[in-house]
């Protein structure tokens, strides 16, 4: 666990999380079953969003792991939660927190973040139409963000997908400093200035598709089949998809992988007792970089965004 700045009561993160995003989407049922097996397996921490439709199945599973005894209970879990960007105004931010609650039959989160700097419309489908995509009134967005952690609907707040330039514009105007910036991150798409930045301001990184989210419309299997991860997995007896998140872990942040396979959930928490050696390491920070998520195909092409596109 790492422990958040700017958070009630000593808030700390469990390293690894379970991601709970899948394209195609899968079923609550067997969205509950995977949460259900994941807690038996021993993950405690869950990264969900409005956007998912996984927060009713996840509340679901909460609720039956109470009831088996799985976990005595529910402060034992650490849950993320994210306002999705049709959401992201100021009067629209309590009422979005209140409803992933109730969909998660939840008191409190333990992390809210924004999902995205921008904001759409609400009539905005995905991807959605360019007259429906607008920048973010941070200022505004922020206070409704610190207001539901001041009535303690969250204990943490933080952002998602922000690049430096976003977070010094939010850092000049927040009164709780954002806790975490979870991004798209993995050896692969590496984002050194901006975990630099972020260690510098105190704001932990959590790496969303720390395996590539092979599978995914926003993913492919670039890490799993990189002949390099897999080189180093080979000579260490352990799977590229363990190389990978180790490498994030010995970055510092922490990760939240999706598996919905027992063996392979199992398998992700294995990264705590061997290491990667120097060499290794530095054959990993040399590897060609691609970005999974295109912010241009799912949010279309607005000058203001294209830094997202970029390494920052
Ligand atoms: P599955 O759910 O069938 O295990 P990311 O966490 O980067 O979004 O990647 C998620 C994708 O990686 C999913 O397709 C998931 O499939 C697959 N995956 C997760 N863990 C492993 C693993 N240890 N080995 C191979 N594939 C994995």
């Amino acid at each position: 666990r790492v422990t958040l700045n700017n958070c009630d009561d000593d808030l700390s993160i469990p390293v690894i999380g379970l991601g709970t995003s899948s394209s195609p989407r899968v079923s609550p049922e067997a969205t509950k079953a995977a949460i259900i097996e994941a807690i038996k397996v021993g993950y405690r921490h869950f990264d969900t969003a409005s956007l998912y439709g996984t927060e009713q199945p996840l509340g679901e599973a909460i609720a039956e792991a109470l009831r088996l005894g799985l976990i005595n209970s529910r402060d034992e879990l650490y849950i993320t939660s994210k306002l999705w960007s049709t959401s992201a105004d100021k009067d629209l931010i309590i009422p979005a927190i209140k409803k992933s609650l109730r969909n998660l039959q939840l008191d409190y989160l333990d992390m809210y973040l924004i999902h995205w700097p921008l904001k759409l419309s609400e009539e905005a489908k995905l991807p959605p139409q360019k007259e429906h995509v607008f920048p973010l009134d941070i200022k505004s967005v922020w206070e409704a963000m610190e207001e539901c952690k001041n009535l303690g609907l969250t204990k943490g707040i933080g952002v998602s997908n922000f690049t430096c330039k976003n977070l010094e514009e939010l850092l000049s105007i927040a009164k709780i400093p954002p806790a975490i910036n979870q991004v798209e991150l993995n050896p692969l798409w590496r984002q050194k200035k901006l975990r630099e930045f972020c260690k510098e301001k105190g704001i932990h990184v959590t790496a969303y598709s720390p395996l590539g989210a092979f599978k995914t419309s926003w993913g492919d299997n670039r890490i799993l089949e990189c002949d390099i991860l897999e080189e180093i997995a080979k000579a260490k007896g352990k799977t590229t998809a363990q190389i990978s998140l180790r490498w994030l872990y010995e970055q510092g942040v922490s990760m939240v992988a999706k598996s919905f396979n027992k063996e392979r959930m199992k398998q992700n928490l294995e990264i705590f007792d061997w290491s990667l050696t120097q060499e290794e390491s530095n054959k990993i920070s040399q590897l060609p970089q691609t970005k999974g998520l295109k912010v241009a195909s799912a949010f279309g092409q607005h000058d203001w965004l294209l830094d997202l596109d970029v390494e920052n």
